[in-house]
């Protein structure tokens, strides 16, 4: 997480989502990086791979894709939901799948959260759809 926090303002963080999504808030609050796929310095085709943020008392409302999703959470506990799930508190280093097409979620609390992903199949630059 230090050299995260030292390489952040570097890097290319990016937003998939406009204030007309989830409202000109959440998009103060999140970003993400790609260091692997199709917009990161690594090209795949195959897969995606980089670091997604969210500030302390943010939710990351529902959304499915069809790209298959793993998160490992880095720094920062929060909770996640999947449809037919209930939410779940998950600490760092525990990973979260999102199998293609499932509604998911996540909320923090009072600690950012800096979580790893990684997409594979489908449209890699596909936006979303919000559930
Ligand atoms: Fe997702």
């Amino acid at each position: 997480m230090e050299c995260l926090a030292s390489a952040a303002g570097d890097l290319c963080w990016c937003q998939t989502y406009a204030a007309d999504d989830f409202g000109e808030d959440f998009l103060n609050r999140y970003g993400w990086c790609e260091f692997v796929g199709m917009r990161g310095l690594v090209k795949s085709q195959r897969l995606a791979c980089g670091v997604l943020m969210l500030a302390p008392h943010t939710t990351y409302p529902a959304h499915r894709h069809v790209d298959e999703e793993i998160y490992i959470p880095i720094s920062g506990a929060a909770r996640w939901w999947r449809r037919g799930d209930s939410w779940k508190a998950v600490e760092p280093g525990t990973p979260i799948h999102h199998p293609s097409g499932i509604s998911h979620a996540v909320k923090t609390d009072t600690a950012p959260l800096a979580a790893l992903y990684l997409w594979r199949e489908g449209d890699l630059t596909q936006k979303s759809l919000i559930c």
